[in-house]
């Protein structure tokens, strides 16, 4: 087996012997590997664990950022602008620019990494569509003032809660705020099922447009009323073969949802020590030299992040010395690589900036994530920030 070459890796392994163990009896009994009971039950217990009405399973994270955005083009047509944030991941850009939608950034705040009531009202016009949160490296985005906001300007409000599964704004789990959440089970996330996705929803007629959207546009998935509409609409057609929407292909496999009901068993014990983890970081850095007042209520750290307060390269230099000669991984930039405003993807495309992104690239330059797993040591965490301490 592949030994890391770091001593403090982005993710331990994350793939248990049990998990195996479940993959192969589940491969060598079954003869349905697409799409099947185990989706479905492992898309029931999600959406129990959550606390919401509906889950849909796709193939990544990525694509669930893809299909969520086209719900808001079924509703709002096929121009105008959504809100994104600069720090992210690049599909909750490029799922937005894919539909043919402006993106426009508007700058993160630090205690969170994410946008904020006063980033998005800011930036929001009438030709204003939806907004995406990312509610970055496990931090609870959410605001009362944001939420209604969003509300009062009838908005499709996503979220995406790739890195913060199981965190909580008050008593409820983020992903259970938006129209619609977007999940990531891509292998270094708080768990897996090697890649994969989830788009969760409380709304009935969202559902539907999903999970046509999921597989072909087809209607095999649809309600009885749905594929009656249809039917009876469309007499020449097939109902097997009527595509009603023009959806894509991101179903996942049976393995995958196996996967994920052996590991949402372990996932709140993970997101304890996760946050115990962080709790640590945040205690031990040097306040003088860090960034370190984020918004820790009810976050559920995806990794422990380190930005510098100084605009110091010399500074940042010596941190990343720091981490190669101890062996720890880690990441420039924080989520998604820092400002998405910078990337090559962009310049061909239409988009708009509203104010200064100056947190944003503050992070880009000045910030880093390292991994935070389960497994990481008391002792570990306070020996690394001493070291982080006197660069
Ligand atoms: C915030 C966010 N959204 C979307 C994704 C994409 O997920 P995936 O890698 O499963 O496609 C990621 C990936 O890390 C992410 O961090």
């Amino acid at each position: 087996m592949d030994k890391s070459k770091y001593s403090w890796s982005l993710i331990n392994n994350n793939i248990s012997d049990n998990d195996k163990e479940s993959l192969s009896n589940f491969i060598l009994n079954s003869d349905r590997f697409t799409n099947g009971p185990k989706v479905r039950k492992f898309e029931e217990i999600w959406s129990r664990w959550l606390g919401v009405k509906h889950s849909v399973m796709v193939n990544s994270g990525a694509m669930a950022n893809y299909l969520s955005i086209a719900v808001v083009k079924e509703y709002k047509g096929f121009e105008g602008e959504i809100i994104v944030p600069p720090i992210g991941w690049v599909s909750d850009i490029s799922s937005v620019l894919n539909h043919g939608f402006i993106p426009v950034f508007s700058d993160v705040e630090l205690g969170t990494l994410s946008l904020n009531y006063e980033s998005v009202k800011d930036a929001v016009n009438d030709r204003t569509m939806g907004i995406v949160i990312v509610h970055c490296l496990g931090f609870d985005a959410i605001s009362e003032k944001l939420i209604r906001f969003i509300k009062e300007r009838n908005l499709i409000f996503i979220e995406d809660c790739s890195e913060c599964h199981g965190a909580k704004h008050n008593n409820d789990k983020l992903g259970t705020f938006g129209d619609m959440s977007c999940f990531s089970f891509y292998y270094g996330h708080h768990m897996t099922t090697i890649e994969g996705g989830m788009v969760c929803t409380n709304d009935d007629s969202i559902y539907e447009l999903l999970k046509l959207y999921r597989s072909h546009g087809l209607t095999r998935e649809a309600t009885d009323s749905l594929k009656k509409k249809f039917s009876q609409e469309y007499q020449t057609l097939n109902p097997l073969f009527t595509f009603a929407v023009p959806g894509y292909n991101i179903r996942s496999t049976e393995i995958n949802a196996v996967l994920g009901l052996e590991q949402i068993k372990r996932l709140d014990s993970n997101i304890i020590q996760r946050r115990r983890n962080l709790t640590l970081w945040l205690d031990n850095l040097s306040p003088a030299k860090y960034f370190t007042d984020f918004k820790i209520k009810g976050n559920s750290s995806f990794a422990l992040p380190l930005i510098l307060l100084e605009k110091s390269e010399t500074v940042f230099k010596n941190v990343q010395n720091v981490l190669q000669n101890e062996g720890v991984e880690f990441r420039v930039g924080t989520a998604g690589g820092g400002n998405q405003v910078l990337q090559p993807y962009l310049q061909n495309y239409k988009y708009k900036v509203v104010g200064k992104l100056n947190n944003a690239n503050h992070i880009h330059h000045y910030g880093l994530y390292i991994g935070n797993h389960p497994e990481l040591k008391e002792k570990q965490i306070i020996n690394l920030c001493s070291k982080l301490n006197e660069c």
